[in-house]
């Protein structure tokens, strides 16, 4: 039997705290119908004090290993940007709370790409014998590195979780992912960063001061880079396994602006409305975005088993990557 890596259960939560954009219109100077035309995002979802990553990414994966029916994992990897702490990792405190006790377990940080690199790390390792089951989670509480005065970010962020199951299998399974293409340009780390709080800063002698220890990004350039990368990406990937763009069901592209998705859409020449759109819901949730999306539009039916699916995640770094694969016969946990 081949080592292909098969999507065999997935799980996704918000935290119960709903964020419309009223609310951010009583306090910056913005409006819910600028947010709604120009993102595309009516709500989002937010921690309450007192809750971390861990907290969600736990949920997240229970869900998850009940979709696929298991009970334990060879590995864990979790790809986030909002670890609980600088350091340790977020994993291994998360594979405890599960009960996968000793299993390995080692955060991923490619910010809003970081699924789909944990995606094809995990896979990775199915392939070379390393691992027969692992269990790789998505999971931010962005809000909590927004600059609450900042209109040009505040408002496009939430928090959630998203995970899935993955196992050996034959690479002709239903779910099997059938290839990646991954890419970064670090010449533009600084469209997408928090400037203080790492040792580039540190090195000066102290801690970040509050001002340096937001998140920052100039919106108008990423954007541009956003669309540009995920279509030469998902391009790179359907031609490498000889999938016609048109024959692409549904593509889930990483939700942080509609007019990306759709811009995204219109440059590899599919029709928008087989891009899945959750970002309505939930804003950009980051690297918890693509599981996220995926779990949404399998409970909703819009996502559907025997469903060619493209995915294609950008973030900061820049880092970007792609993954594709037909979806599988799971209910989401
Ligand atoms: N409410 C009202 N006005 C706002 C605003 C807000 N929340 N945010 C920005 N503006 C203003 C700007 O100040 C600017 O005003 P000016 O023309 O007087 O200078 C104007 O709107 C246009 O700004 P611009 O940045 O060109 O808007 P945009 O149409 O590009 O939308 C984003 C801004 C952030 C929504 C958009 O650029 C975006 O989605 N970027 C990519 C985000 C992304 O892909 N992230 C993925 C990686 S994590």
């Amino acid at each position: 039997m081949s080592r292909a890596a098969v999507l065999t259960g997935i799980g996704a939560m918000v935290p119960p705290r709903e964020v419309g954009n009223d609310a951010f219109a009583e306090r910056l100077a913005t409006s819910d119908e600028w947010i709604r035309t120009r993102t595309g995002i009516r709500k989002r979802h937010m921690v309450d004090p007192g809750t971390s990553t861990s907290d969600l990414a736990v949920e997240a994966g229970q869900r998850a290993l009940k979709s696929a029916g298991r009970d334990q994992v060879d590995l864990v990897v979790l790809a986030t940007a909002t670890p609980d702490y600088p350091l340790p990792g977020t994993a291994p405190d998360v594979a405890s709370r599960l009960g996968l006790d000793h299993v390995p377990a080692f955060d991923v940080a490619a910010v809003c790409a970081g699924f789909v690199y944990a995606l094809a790390t995990a896979a990775g390792t199915i392939g070379a014998g390393l691992t027969d089951r692992v269990l790789v989670i998505g999971a931010e509480a962005f809000s909590t590195i927004l600059d609450p005065t900042d209109r040009g970010t505040a408002i496009l962020f939430g928090d959630g979780a998203g995970a899935v199951v993955l196992e050996r299998g034959p690479a002709d399974a239903p779910g099997a992912l059938l290839g990646f293409d991954l890419g970064s340009d670090g010449s533009m780390a600084d469209l997408i960063m928090i400037p203080g709080g790492g040792s580039r800063q540190r090195s000066g002698g102290a801690p970040p001061d509050a001002d340096r220890a937001w998140f920052t990004m100039q919106g108008r350039e990423v954007f541009g880079q956003a669309a540009t990368r995920m279509a030469e990406s998902t391009r790179t990937l359907l031609k490498t396994i000889d999938w016609p763009v048109e024959s692409v069901d549904r593509f889930v592209g990483h939700q942080a602006n509609v007019r990306i998705l759709h811009a995204v859409s219109d440059l590899i020449g599919l029709p928008r409305e087989r891009a899945v759109v959750h970002l309505d819901q939930v804003g950009n949730t980051s690297a918890a975005s693509i599981p996220l999306a995926l779990a949404h539009a399998a409970a909703t039916g819009q996502l559907l088993p025997g469903h060619r699916v493209a995915m294609s995640a950008f973030g900061g770094g820049l880092a970007w990557g792609s993954a594709a694969l037909v979806w599988p016969d799971v209910v989401p946990g």
